[in-house]
């Protein structure tokens, strides 16, 4: 049966990626992704390849032209399983079509980083998402959030305050992974916070108990 590769390409540079994701995607015939996961690989001269763009249901008339007779790889940030294109293409392909190669998530980076675990903290994510997602779990004592570029740290902060979360310090994991990664540190209890209007993204935010 054909199948399509879903890999898990950790959190953008390949000193993340695992062997087997390396081995799909130099062996791919035809690479579907968004620009950031490409870049590297068609700078490395791969033949054929799709930026995803919206609306996102075209990427499946690009999977279903080409997977019977070619190796389709899509490239996904951090690990397939964790709000990624994943769930979506699941609607449209029998799961035996669909090959999972996972790759290291964007939070469990930003945890190592902060020697911390994460099996205790709730993750949520506000990429694309509305801001009232955070409501229910306000005074959660270890927080990690996806975010993007219109709820960015500064955004999330004062929606944080304003609903009443006074404590607690929020470590901002800016371009993990890259060289130019960078955490900055504020606590919330502080009276002028001091985040640049805008961080660097991709943005991992983990916001803990002090
Ligand atoms: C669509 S979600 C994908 C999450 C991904 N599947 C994972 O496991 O990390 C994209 C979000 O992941 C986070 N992210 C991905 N790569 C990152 C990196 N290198 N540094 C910081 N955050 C990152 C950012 O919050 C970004 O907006």
């Amino acid at each position: 049966m054909a199948f399509v590769t879903i890999v898990g390409t950790g959190p953008g540079t390949q000193q993340y990626l695992i062997p087997e994701a390396r081995q799909a995607i130099e062996n791919a015939d035809v690479l579907i992704g968004g620009e950031r996961n490409l870049i590297p690989w068609i700078e490395q001269g791969q033949k054929k390849f799709y930026v995803i763009k919206t609306p996102v249901i075209e990427v499946v008339d690009r999977i279903k032209e080409h997977y019977q007779q070619e190796k389709v790889v899509i490239l996904v940030s951090g690990d397939p399983g964790f709000y990624s294109i994943l769930s979506f293409l699941t609607k449209y392909f029998d799961k035996k079509e669909l090959k999972v190669i996972p790759g290291i998530s964007s939070i469990q980076i930003a945890f190592a980083r902060l020697s911390l675990a994460w099996h205790d903290a709730v993750l949520l994510n506000l990429h694309g998402r509305y801001l009232n997602i955070l409501d229910n779990h306000l005074h959660e004592p270890k927080l990690a959030l996806l975010t993007d570029f219109n709820n960015d740290p500064l955004t999330i902060c004062q929606y944080l305050i304003t609903k009443g979360r006074k404590h607690g310090l929020v470590y901002i994991c800016s371009k993990l992974g890259y060289p130019e990664e960078k955490i900055i540190t504020i606590n919330l209890r502080e009276e002028k916070l001091l985040i640049p209007e805008k961080v660097a993204s991709p943005v991992v935010m983990v916001i803990i108990d002090e």
